[in-house]
């Protein structure tokens, strides 16, 4: 799954299929793929946006599997542009609870606690800060290969938010531990989770405010969706 065009034209591409299935504004295809199932998704932007298409696709298509992936910002300073970051966890950086503070009492974003997430596991309600990927489906990814960058296993930070702020960006990475920000990974993850559907997060950095002149460039995309293809393959013959 990724949430534009740019993030999955390769990915329907591969599937062979003439045409789309649309539910709603979500787009998927399915066909076959190194002798298993590919089915691609489109969900556009966002953590709502991408729960959704996560549980219209897992109702619909009964995956054994789910990647989602695309494009991420940097969190890590000695993350580029081209580098591929492997979930070894997703956490929400958009939630969180700050401490009261009277009127006056100024906005103190060093001091807003991460906030669990509620997800139902197993029959019963869970609260977590993070949620991770699947082992097998990591540790298969890792081994593919890739020439675009540097090939890392890291933290994912979601949420509905696009940091720009240098200070603010460094801050998340010391208060979530996240290496690189995006808005659709955890949202996906709560609901894989939440069905029993090993998941996995795959992002390429396509922008990084910690250093100069690294502004969003969507054609890293395609690079992040060729590695997808080659994870997959490996995964569909475990
Ligand atoms: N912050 C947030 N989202 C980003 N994306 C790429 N770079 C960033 C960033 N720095 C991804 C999101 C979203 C789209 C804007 O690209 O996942 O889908």
């Amino acid at each position: 799954m990724g949430a534009m065009d740019c993030e999955t034209d390769l990915l329907f591409e591969a599937t062979g299929a003439a045409e789309r299935k649309r539910v709603g504004g979500f787009e998927y295809a399915e066909g076959a793929y190194c002798g298993g199932t590919l089915i691609a998704a489109k969900s556009l932007m966002g953590m709502s946006n991408s729960a959704a298409c996560a549980m219209a696709g897992i109702l619909g298509f009964s995956p054994d599997a789910f990647i989602v992936q695309g494009t991420a910002g940097a969190h890590a300073e000695g993350l580029h542009r081209g580098d591929i970051v492997l979930a070894e966890r997703f956490v929400n950086i958009g939630r969180y609870r700050s401490a009261h503070a009277a009127e006056g009492g100024g906005v103190h974003t060093d001091r807003w606690d991460p906030l669990n997430s509620e997800l139902f596991m197993d029959g019963r309600v869970v609260k977590t800060l993070e949620l991770r990927s699947d082992r097998f489906m990591l540790e298969t990814a890792a081994s593919a290969p890739y020439d675009g960058g540097r090939l890392v296993r890291g933290v994912h930070g979601s949420g509905d938010v696009w940091n720009n702020e240098a200070d603010r960006i460094i801050q998340l990475r010391n208060i979530y531990g996240s290496d690189c920000e995006e808005m659709e990974g955890f949202a996906a993850a709560q609901i894989c989770a939440a069905f029993g559907v090993p998941f996995l997060g795959i992002r390429i950095i396509s922008n990084s405010a910690l250093h100069e002149g690294e502004v969003f460039d969507e054609a890293y995309a395609a690079g992040c969706q060729r590695f997808v293809l080659e994870a997959a393959r490996r995964i569909l013959a475990l």
